[in-house]
């Protein structure tokens, strides 16, 4: 069985198209086996604990408070990680840049997804910057990327796949948004069938 660690700080969209995909059979032999929020109010959290996956709550202000530095707050995280023994952490909306206190213990076996491709709009923000850059004439499409979070950098790494979305004339910012999001519960099955060896 492969086992997962989906790390989320918020509605767990893609956490929910990953728990499908286990439940269908789109990802054979694999189960979430654990899912971690940096915030109590995530509704991801909800949708866990509705299919039954154990959840981890582990906040960052405590540390922050405390003057400790957030290589403590990640070494401390990948600690509670370890007895759910997970091939594979998959970051879906998690806000939060791991240091390598965290990802040394995950080498090529942390990725995440972002709205945008390779090298556009990386950080927060980018489906909105996007078509913003698409108003002014600057862009005619974005697109949707998981890649390998190998260090510190923001939505860069090896890329697993992408792939383009258009936008179109009669875009809004709503329609546009939900475009892309569908196109991301797509790709991150493929992502996670690839890295697991599944395709
Ligand atoms: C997604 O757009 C993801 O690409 C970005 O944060 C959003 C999380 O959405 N990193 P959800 O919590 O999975 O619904």
């Amino acid at each position: 069985m492969n086992r997962l660690a989906v790390l989320i700080s918020g509605s767990g969209t893609n956490l929910q198209a990953i728990l499908d995909a286990c439940a269908s059979g789109e990802l054979p032999d694999t189960q979430v086996a654990v899912v971690v929020s940096n915030r109590i109010a995530a509704y991801g959290l909800q949708r866990a604990k509705a299919c039954g996956v154990p959840t981890l709550y582990h906040p960052l202000k405590p540390y922050r408070d405390a003057g400790r530095p957030r290589e403590e707050y990640d070494a401390d995280l990948a600690a509670k990680l370890a007895p759910y023994a997970v091939a594979l952490v998959c970051l879906a909306g998690w806000m939060h840049v791991f240091s390598m206190a965290f990802l040394k213990h995950y080498p090529q076996r942390v990725i995440n997804i972002h709205p945008a491709l390779p090298g556009a709009f990386p950080g927060m923000h980018a489906i909105e910057r996007a078509y913003e850059a698409y108003l002014r004439g600057e862009i005619s499409h974005t697109g949707v990327m998981v890649h390998y979070a190998p260090d510190e950098g923001v939505d860069v790494g090896p890329v697993i796949v992408q792939r383009v979305v258009p936008i179109c004339p009669d875009d809004t910012l709503e329609t546009l948004e939900a475009r892309i999001h569908a196109t991301e519960h797509a790709l991150y099955i493929e992502a996670i069938r690839q890295v697991l060896g599944l395709t």
